[in-house]
C-alpha cells in the first residue's frame, strides 16, 4: 500500500478578519508541538482577506503550517468580478484549495463539472485542490448516499489525473453532519472513503487510488478525532467551527497524544 501523508485542514469559511486571524494562527503556533506536525500536514483556509497576512507570518515564523484558500475561479484571469484565480493564489504560496464545498454548491449553484473545471485549474496552477463530496439528509435517509456521493465523485473529479495522486484529496462531508454536532459514525466515515477509493480505483487504477487522500468532515472534534482517524481509508480531515479555536484544533492536529 502506498504511505499517504495524513491532511488535518481547517476551514474558517467566512470568519476573522485578516487582523483576528493572525491571533488565532499565533495561538496555534503556541499550542503545536513538532511532533504534531511531523509526518502530517496541516493547512490553514482564511477568508481571501486574511491570506495574505497568514502568509506573511508562517514565512517570517517559519510555521509549519500550509495556508489554503477556500475556492477558486476555474479561469486565470478575465472578466469575472468578485472571483480569486489560481495564479493569484498560488503567488501568495497558497498550497491547497477547496473546491466544491457542499457551502458552494447549495448557496452559488456549483455543479460537478464547474467543481472538475476548477479542480484542473487548480492543478494546472500546482495547488492541490480538496475536492469536496457528500450527501444530504434526505439522500442518505433514502438509502441512496453511496450513489449520489460516487457520481459526485465521477463528476467532480473529471478530467483530475495528476502524475501524482498526492496532487489530489477527496473530502468525503456529509451535509448533515455540517455544523450540526452530528457526525457521521466512523464506520459510516470508513465504508464511504472505502466507496470513494474503489470507484477510483476503477477509473484510474488501483496505483493512483491508494495514493489519493480521502478526508471526513463534519462536526470533527477534540472528542471524535481519534476514532475517524483509525479508519484505514480516512486519511485526514477537513475541520469546521473547531478549526476556529487555536486550542481544539491543536488537540485534534495532536490527535496521536490523546
Ligand atoms: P464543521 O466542522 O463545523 O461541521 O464543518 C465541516 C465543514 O464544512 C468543513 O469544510
Amino acid at each position: 500500500m502506498t504511505d499517504r501523508t495524513p491532511l488535518v485542514a481547517g476551514n474558517w469559511k467566512m470568519h476573522r478578519d485578516h487582523l483576528e486571524a493572525i491571533q488565532l494562527v499565533q495561538r496555534l503556533a503556541y499550542h503545536l508541538t513538532e511532533e504534531d506536525t511531523d509526518g502530517q500536514e496541516v493547512t490553514v483556509h482564511p477568508p481571501f482577506t486574511a491570506l495574505r497576512s497568514v502568509q506573511t507570518l508562517i514565512d517570517s515564523d517559519r510555521l509549519r503550517l500550509i495556508l489554503g484558500a477556500q475556492d477558486c475561479h476555474p479561469d486565470a484571469e478575465g472578466a469575472h468580478t468578485g472571483d480569486v484565480s489560481v495564479p493569484m493564489l498560488a503567488r501568495l504560496a497558497v498550497g491547497y484549495v477547496i473546491v466544491g464545498h457542499s457551502e458552494r454548491r447549495l448557496h452559488h449553484g456549483e455543479d460537478d463539472a464547474l467543481v472538475a473545471r476548477k479542480a484542473r485549474a487548480a492543478l494546472g496552477g500546482g495547488l492541490r485542490p480538496i475536492v469536496c463530496v457528500g450527501e444530504g439528509q434526505a439522500v442518505r435517509d433514502a438509502g441512496r448516499a453511496e450513489e449520489v456521493v460516487l457520481a459526485q465523485v465521477r463528476g467532480s473529479l473529471e478530467g483530475v489525473e495528476p502524475d501524482d495522486p498526492a496532487r489530489v484529496v477527496v473530502a468525503y462531508e456529509p451535509v448533515w453532519a455540517i455544523g450540526t454536532g452530528r457526525t457521521a459514525t466512523p464506520d459510516d466515515a470508513q465504508a464511504m472513503a472505502a466507496a470513494i477509493r474503489a470507484e477510483l480505483a476503477e477509473r484510474s487504477g488501483a496505483a493512483f487510488a491508494a495514493g489519493v487522500r480521502i478526508l471526513y468532515g463534519g462536526s470533527v472534534k477534540p472528542a471524535n478525532i481519534r476514532s475517524i482517524m483509525a479508519q484505514p481509508d480516512v486519511d485526514g480531515v477537513l475541520v469546521g467551527g473547531a478549526s476556529l479555536s487555536a486550542e481544539d484544533f491543536a488537540l485534534i492536529v495532536g490527535h496521536r497524544r490523546l
